[in-house]
């Protein structure tokens, strides 16, 4: 059968001083349709960079991505990144003209009619229909987060690109966006691929996790997440992946050890 999404030995690196710095190291794994897949990696060793190859702002040096049987060279709206930062949204337009205005560029046949329903549905599944006339400085950070990704779904992305979207969040906002993209992540069945150097967040969030290494990143392991919703950190499944995760990204600490730690990121 086909794979929805091939990553096939890609490789990619950067000049630095005169030098050629390998970054990514023949990178390779398969998604299928509605996966949604953590990529978990210690701060620089090249998550956003993968991120960035996979959108296609970064040309590849070999290998090959291949979306429903296509080689991706290029940038495209099938691909919809989100990042960390709060400030990816139209400053000057409403929050409801924010979504209206690149479903108008990308869909020219759809009404004013069609695009307000749009609108209406998107902001309902991440209920901030009652924002729909404020402006992105009267909203919070992570209602911002929740405008920017909906912006992205209403224009139907066959991948939603998520680079570390929560970590400038507080501990409790992100816990309450990462239960929101789970939600989001249900009703509309989008494949996500999301960024995230936070195994609570990767035990969270996917039905698989890719764990990446340091210099350059080579993949160490491959993982289906089973565990069944909601995942508390105090289940014997939950442990068992944590402390897994842990030792795979080097970390040595046991999960009793880090317990205030991981009840703090998840709280
Ligand atoms: N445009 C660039 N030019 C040179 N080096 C880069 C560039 N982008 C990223 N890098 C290097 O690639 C490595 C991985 O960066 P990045 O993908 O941002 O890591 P992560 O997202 O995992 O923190 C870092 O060493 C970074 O300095
Ligand atoms: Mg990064």
């Amino acid at each position: 059968m086909e794979c929805f999404l091939e990553i096939k030995e890609l490789c990619k690196s950067f000049v630095s001083n005169g030098r050629y710095i390998t970054v990514l190291d023949k990178i390779s794994f398969n998604l299928h349709e509605n996966d949604f897949l953590c990529v978990l990696g210690p701060s620089g060793c090249g998550k956003s960079t993968l991120l960035r190859c996979i959108a296609g702002y970064e040309k590849i040096n070999s290998g090959k991505i291949i979306l429903e049987g296509n080689e991706l060279t290029k940038p495209g709206t099938d691909r919809m990144m989100v990042f960390q930062d709060f400030n990816q949204l139209f400053p000057w337009l409403t929050v409801e003209k924010n979504i209206d205005y690149p479903l108008k560029i990308n869909y020219p046949k759809l009404s004013k009619i069609q695009r307000k329903e749009l609108t209406s549905y998107y902001l309902e599944l991440v209920n901030l229909d009652n924002f729909k006339d404020f402006y992105p400085h009267q909203l919070s950070g992570g209602m911002k987060q929740r405008v920017v990704i909906v912006r992205a779904l209403s224009l139907h992305p066959k991948l939603l690109l998520m680079d570390e979207p929560f970590g400038s969040l507080d501990a409790l906002t992100r816990y309450k966006l990462q239960k929101e993209l789970l939600k989001i992540y249900e009703h509309t069945g989008v494949t996500i691929i999301f960024v995230t150097h936070n195994i609570d967040e990767a035990i969270i969030l996917s039905s698989k996790i890719v764990v990446l290494s340091q210099h350059p990143a080579k993949i160490i392991d491959i993982i289906t997440n089973d565990i069944e919703q909601p995942r508390l950190p105090g289940t014997p499944q939950y442990g068992e992946l944590w402390n897994r995760l842990n030792l795979l990204m080097g970390l040595d600490k046991s999960i009793e050890e880090s317990a205030a730690l991981t009840r703090e990121e998840v709280i």
